[in-house]
């Protein structure tokens, strides 16, 4: 039997990723003959942690902190998406070539649209945020055809500064935390304040009982975010699915099959700590 292919996930650190877990699931149900290991860089030497594992065979890898920067500059061509993103969380290496993508903001719009069953289509969305995790999730967010898609960042400049940037694939309005006004259809939290248990200071009258409020953090309680969504009446979910989803979406990049992803979400949210 020929050697199983070589997958893996590049960071610092790696220990506690969930990928390896997620991979090996989707590999086994579609009966795929590939390994996914965890490959721990020197904050110095990923670039050269990448070329050697790719040198002895490897055939792509999954790229998470501190390296989505350094992915997209070292890749030999980007998706358009990746491009948008401005940094890469999967490399696919083809004759050579060394392919970079992103899968960040396709798994948040998958978990949304089909797990949760919301269609974006024709929505008021606002995104809370305006840093690589906002970045990501744009041009997917903007290609599901929202009504409106508006950025509020605590630092309005950046929120500027994002729409600016993606003003040719959609209308983005732009606001500050506290001039936001209105009720949404959408809310997605992509700051990282529930990371340090905070909350992005909106006003409350900004969600509804019509409102899904989305966090792209996860964990086993719901982030203060949740909870304050909740609070006035929102439908609230957090970004786990979105975790399984990009990885199901970067086993498509590599493999060619679409992996069924509902038991392995259930299966790690079992075992959130
Ligand atoms: P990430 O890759 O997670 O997006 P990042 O690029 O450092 O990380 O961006 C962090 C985002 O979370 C920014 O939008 C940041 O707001 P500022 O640009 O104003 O700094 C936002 N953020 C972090 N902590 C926050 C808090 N306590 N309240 C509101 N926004 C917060």
């Amino acid at each position: 039997m020929t050697p199983p292919d070589r997958y893996a996930l590049v960071g610092h650190p790696v220990a506690h990723s969930k990928s390896p877990v997620i991979h090996s699931t989707f590999a086994a149900q579609t009966g795929q003959h590939l390994t996914y290991e965890r490959l721990l860089a020197p904050l110095d030497g990923f670039v050269a942690t990448v070329r050697t594992f790719f040198e002895q065979g490897g055939m792509g890898l999954n790229v998470t902190l501190p390296f989505k920067l350094e992915a997209h500059a070292l890749a030999d061509t980007l998706s358009e998406r990746a491009r948008a993103a401005g940094a890469v969380n999967t490399l696919k290496i083809t004759d050579g070539n060394i392919l970079g993508d992103n899968t960040d903001g396709a798994g948040l719009v998958t978990d949304i649209e089909r797990n949760a069953g919301i269609a974006l289509k024709g929505k008021r969305i606002l995104l809370l945020g305006a840093g690589g995790a906002a970045r990501g999730a744009l041009l997917p967010l903007l290609h599901a055809g929202p009504i409106s898609l508006t950025i509020a960042n605590r630092s309005q400049e950046k929120a500027s500064a994002l729409a600016h940037e993606f003003a040719a694939h959609g209308n983005i309005d732009i606001s500050g935390f506290s001039a936001l006004q209105g009720e949404f259809d959408v809310i997605i939290n992509a700051t990282s304040a529930s990371l340090s248990n905070e909350l992005p200071q909106v006003q409350a009258s900004i969600f509804s009982s019509a409102t899904f409020a989305y966090d792209m953090m996860y964990g086993k309680e719901p982030t203060v975010f949740m909870k304050f969504a909740e609070q006035q009446g929102a439908t609230v979910r957090d970004g786990l699915g979105m975790l399984v989803e990009q990885a199901a979406e970067s086993f498509y990049l590599w493999r060619g099959v679409r992996p069924e992803t509902a038991k392995i979400f259930s299966e790690l949210r079992a075992t959130l700590t």
